[in-house]
């Protein structure tokens, strides 16, 4: 009897425990996945600065900048605007250490370039790739040579190692069936991609790129806009794209300034350029648009 009452009661136990468990689950579901904040590109880079300018000035004939002050965040992109003549290239020459400032400092890292010596600025050119408006192909060589020439030119020789690099540079520049092809052989566009991968070959940590859309096919320019982008976050590059493209700049720029009469009119993002009241920042994308919408006769 004594028996029976305890198996009924550890039998009631179980089923209470049971519904315990049950209803627990019904009110308490299990948690998902914790809610991880939404990835940011710079989550590993915030806050270091790579690139600073500090009341820098040229002028040649005229004055061209005047104490232009900005700083760069590592794998951030920098869209520089501004209209024909307002100062984007020299800009771009003097972050180069191919031009002098008047005044001012430009720092890369902490380092000032602008008393840097000639052996130290070839190094900090290791460092930083320049993408020219013109974006030579070499015509003599095929599209794996043209991307494999500064790799001979730092000295590696290891042939499967070059081989390695290139098929990767070649992917990266989405070119992957084109290495055999000659520079007579490729579209505007396509001569871009190969000068963007001979940019990137050996690993800089920066990369300036100087009107990278012109002179491309118009129905190119978006994508290859979007290439830049990608390469710029696929290989963690602090960079800067100088052009008068509004479109361009939209889509690779994290940051927009602005340039006019020397300085910097303008500076911020994509949704606060477009909501700028500015009259000069809606003059310009007016402009543009009108620029656009002349593109197609011209074309
Ligand atoms: N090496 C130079 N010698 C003299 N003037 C120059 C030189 N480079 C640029 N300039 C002048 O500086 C101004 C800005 O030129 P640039 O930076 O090329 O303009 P953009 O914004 O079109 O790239 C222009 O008036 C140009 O004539
Ligand atoms: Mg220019």
């Amino acid at each position: 009897m004594l028996f029976k009452f305890f198996v009924v009661v550890i039998f009631l136990g179980y089923l209470t425990l049971l519904g315990l468990i049950l209803v627990r689950q019904l009110f308490h579901p299990r948690k998902s996945e914790p809610v991880h904040k939404k990835y940011s590109e710079f989550d590993d880079f915030r806050g270091e600065v790579v690139l600073e300018l500090q009341d820098v000035e040229k002028s040649f004939d005229h004055p061209v900048l005047k104490g232009i002050n900005l700083k760069l965040s590592r794998g951030q992109t920098l869209g520089v605007l501004g209209k024909s003549g307002s100062g984007k290239s020299v800009a771009l020459k003097l972050i180069a250490g191919l031009l002098k400032p008047d005044r001012g400092h430009i720092l890369f890292k902490g380092k000032d370039i602008t008393t840097m010596s000639e052996r130290e600025l070839l190094e900090l050119r290791k460092r930083v790739s320049y993408v020219f408006q013109g974006g030579a192909v070499f015509d003599f060589l095929n599209v794996r040579e043209n991307i494999a020439y500064p790799l001979r030119e730092m000295g590696i020789s290891d042939e499967e190692r070059i081989r390695e690099r290139v098929d990767y540079l070649l992917t990266a520049v989405e070119m992957e069936n084109m290495g055999d092809l000659h520079k007579d052989e490729l579209s505007s566009g396509s001569k871009k991609q190969v000068a963007i991968a001979r940019a990137i070959a050996n690993n800089p940590e920066m990369i300036l790129y100087d009107e990278p859309t012109t002179g491309v096919d118009p129905i190119i320019k978006k994508s290859l806009s979007r290439l830049i982008r990608k390469v710029n976050k696929q290989e963690h590059l602090t960079s800067i794209v100088v052009t008068h493209d509004l479109k361009c700049t939209e889509i690779v720029a994290d940051r927009i300034i602005l340039l006019k009469d020397g300085g910097i009119h303008f500076e911020g993002n994509k949704e606060e350029f477009h909501a700028s009241s500015d009259p000069y920042v809606q003059a310009f994308i007016a402009g543009k648009r009108f620029e656009e919408e002349e593109q197609p006769l011209s074309a």
